[in-house]
């Protein structure tokens, strides 16, 4: 008979490299209570304005409502969490900001096809509403050759599927990097999903950290 194979080697190490990682965190209570009440409160207004819209489907705010002063303690989570996933991954950078962040409103039915988010570094997703049957998110592996060879897995895990859902509820803040293919499924709630997304990049960009990393030995150009 064969020995166990643990018999024979000192250390076996995973390494897992090139990760494609996802971050997920749920606000405090009363974080997300103020902060959902200022959103709600948002649309309702904007809705009032618009009796031409249905309600089915999609909607989607402007673009810019991290500018609203009312959301700043939203925008200094969202900074604030990045800044935390920059230094874990020991990343150099001099400051980074907020270009992009909007509301959609999903009725029953409603769904995202998969897309990315070109042009930042940590896109995310914020839910102020998560109704049963709408409060799921899907990511998609980035290695598309991972889907050559895919044996049978007795449970989904990271390493062995080509799809990630994950759950989430009211206060979900879930970030992850701006490249990465996710989507939405439909609601088949009859409640409304309401989800509030963000990019982030850094700042000042071109002028700070475009340049190569490195240093050349034969000087050419003056200092
Ligand atoms: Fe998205």
């Amino acid at each position: 008979m064969t020995a166990p194979i643990e018999t024979k080697i000192d250390a076996f190490s995973a390494l897992p490299i090139f990760p494609t990682v996802v971050w997920a965190t749920q606000l405090k209570p009363e974080i997300s209570e103020r902060i959902n009440g200022t959103f709600t409160t948002l649309i309702e207004q904007a809705r009032r304005n618009r009796t031409d819209l249905r309600a089915e489907g999609k909607w989607q705010t402007d673009q810019r409502l991290h500018t609203l002063p009312e959301l700043d303690e939203f925008s200094d989570v969202v900074l604030g969490l990045c800044r935390h996933v920059l230094k874990a991954d020991k990343i150099r950078y001099q400051d980074i900001c907020i270009t992009g962040c909007w509301a959609n409103v999903g009725f029953q039915g409603s769904k995202h096809r998969p897309h990315a988010h070109p042009n930042n570094y940590i896109s995310g997703v914020y839910y102020v509403t998560a109704p049963a049957g709408g409060n799921t998110i899907n990511f998609f592996d980035p290695r598309p050759q991972a889907g050559v060879v895919v044996p049978p897995s007795d449970s989904p895990a990271p390493a062995n599927s080509q799809k990630m859902t994950m759950e989430i509820r009211p206060g979900s803040l879930i970030m992850f990097p701006a490249w990465l293919y996710h989507s939405v499924d439909d609601n088949r709630s009859r409640g409304e999903r309401i989800s509030v997304a963000f990019n982030v990049m850094f700042k000042p960009f071109v002028s700070e950290m475009s340049a190569p990393n490195w240093r050349g030995n034969l000087q050419v150009t003056p200092d």
